[in-house]
């Protein structure tokens, strides 16, 4: 039943949101912050987050699950498992893939898992946290992506994964690394938490790996503050994750749910008591990594926009590439053949006879309110936190060397403007005359 005091405070914080966002702010250019990226958020999410603060779904429930769902179901893959960040769901995914459970299946510690060297680091740090050697490739220049060349040559025989993320929305060849990782026995893992919506060989990114991961985090196409997803259609592997998730319980009810498999005091598992209660039986030495249905409810609110924010920051992407093509100086990023990137950002390496350098350009940019990125951590075992761990590197890193000495990018969401990239491509413009 309707609740007329619910529906009231519900319509006047649809007024609230018009009253403190009348609509968008004229862009003035040099003083409007065109940012790297930034959550587009409206009047249908400030009152989704309000309803379900007003029904104080506190924890993960009913909305989680509809969130869950629908991701599913739009992502093509059976099952989706919300976590508190994209990080939390790279570490499920490769936290799952050691369950015992496995058999022989499972990765132990000193296992191999191949990554790149050049992205970011939580896409690289359950390799680390769960005891696993990473391999680092290297990528190439104007797709940011590796290739499945160098993908095979790291494979040794105690390869048994393979982590990848599409960089910057731009799909790695991951038809042909599937390939790989089914003809050597390992598990693909896909991070495509900067890639929603993006395409290889007309097949969604995501679905291609065992096990795919999604960031929620405001810089990313959908939001819901702080959170991820762990997607899969292995029924086996998401039901494990699952249990990872969970702190490790080997029950699957719901929290506040008792006793769905009927069996909730006739098992005997381990070496506890006969009927022990099978909702603190733990199977697994797992986290919590859950969230809470205030922020599903944003999430799925935004769910609903998700073609329209793809289609924007390809718009964007596509005008940005048009308006800039041929630029001296520059190195303009290309899209993977048989790729329709959903992008996250447009890339930009700075050629080494440009004439010019990478901090004089992000300076140009930054002063007139342009704001500029690097390709994350650029070449991670650079890194304080990297160096002296456990890793093998496959040839040369030399590319991830120029994407981080060289290389920038400046945003493509859907709050940037046509008039907004006019004022982003003139700036590149004159600042490439002026040199
Ligand atoms: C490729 C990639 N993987 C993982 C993450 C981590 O996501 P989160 O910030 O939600 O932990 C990010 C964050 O931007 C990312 O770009």
């Amino acid at each position: 039943m309707v609740d007329p005091a619910r529906s009231r405070l519900l319509e006047q914080v649809r007024a609230y949101h018009h009253a403190q966002v009348p609509g968008p702010a004229p862009f003035v250019p040099g003083q409007t912050p065109i940012l790297s990226s930034g959550a587009t958020l409206d009047a249908d999410d400030r009152q989704a987050l309000v309803a379900a603060a007003l029904d104080l779904r506190i924890a993960s429930g009913g909305i989680t699950a509809k969130f869950e769902s629908s991701v599913a179901r739009i992502l093509k893959r059976r099952k989706a498992l919300l976590t508190n960040s994209g990080s939390s769901a790279n570490l499920l995914a490769l936290s799952t893939l050691t369950s015992t459970e496995l058999g022989d299946q499972r990765l132990q510690p000193g296992d191999e898992v191949i990554t790149v060297a050049a992205g970011f680091p939580t896409t690289v740090n359950p390799i680390l946290q769960n005891g696993l050697v990473p391999v680092f490739v290297d990528i190439e220049l104007g797709t940011y992506n590796t290739t499945a060349e160098r993908v095979e040559e790291a494979i040794s025989p105690r390869t048994r994964a393979i982590m990848i993320a599409h960089t910057l929305g731009n799909p790695f060849p991951v038809a042909e690394i599937a390939e790989l990782a089914a003809r050597h026995g390992c598990y693909l893992i896909e991070d495509n938490c900067d890639a929603v919506g993006s395409t290889y060989n007309g097949r969604l990114t995501g679905t291609f790996g065992r096990l795919s991961t999604l960031s929620f985090y405001p810089a990313h196409h959908l939001t819901m503050g702080e959170g991820g997803m762990l997607l899969s259609s292995d029924l086996k592997l998401a039901k494990l994750a699952k249990t990872f998730r969970d702190w490790g319980r080997d029950c699957w009810c719901e929290p506040g749910e008792d006793d769905r498999c009927l069996k909730r005091f006739e098992l005997q598992l381990g070496t506890l008591p006969a009927g022990y209660d099978h909702k603190y039986v733990f199977s697994e030495v797992g986290y919590n990594l859950k969230s809470s249905d205030i922020q599903a409810a944003l999430g799925l609110s935004q769910l609903a926009k998700l073609p329209d924010f793809i289609e924007a920051r390809k718009r964007n992407w596509r005008q940005l590439r048009a308006g800039l093509d041929g630029l001296p100086g520059l190195l303009l990023p290309e899209a993977t053949p048989g790729s329709d990137p959903s992008w996250f950002g447009f890339i930009i390496t700075v050629l080494p006879d440009a004439g010019f350098d990478v901090s004089d350009v992000v300076s140009c940019l930054e002063r007139r309110n342009i704001r500029t990125r690097r390709l994350f951590a650029g070449n991670l075992t650079r890194h304080p936190a990297y160096i002296g761990r456990p890793q093998r590197i496959v040839g040369s890193l030399a590319n991830s060397d120029v994407a981080t000495e060289r290389t920038f990018w400046i945003g493509v969401h859907p709050g940037i403007t046509t008039e907004m990239v006019e004022y982003v491509i003139g700036t590149l413009k004159e600042f490439v005359a002026s040199h």
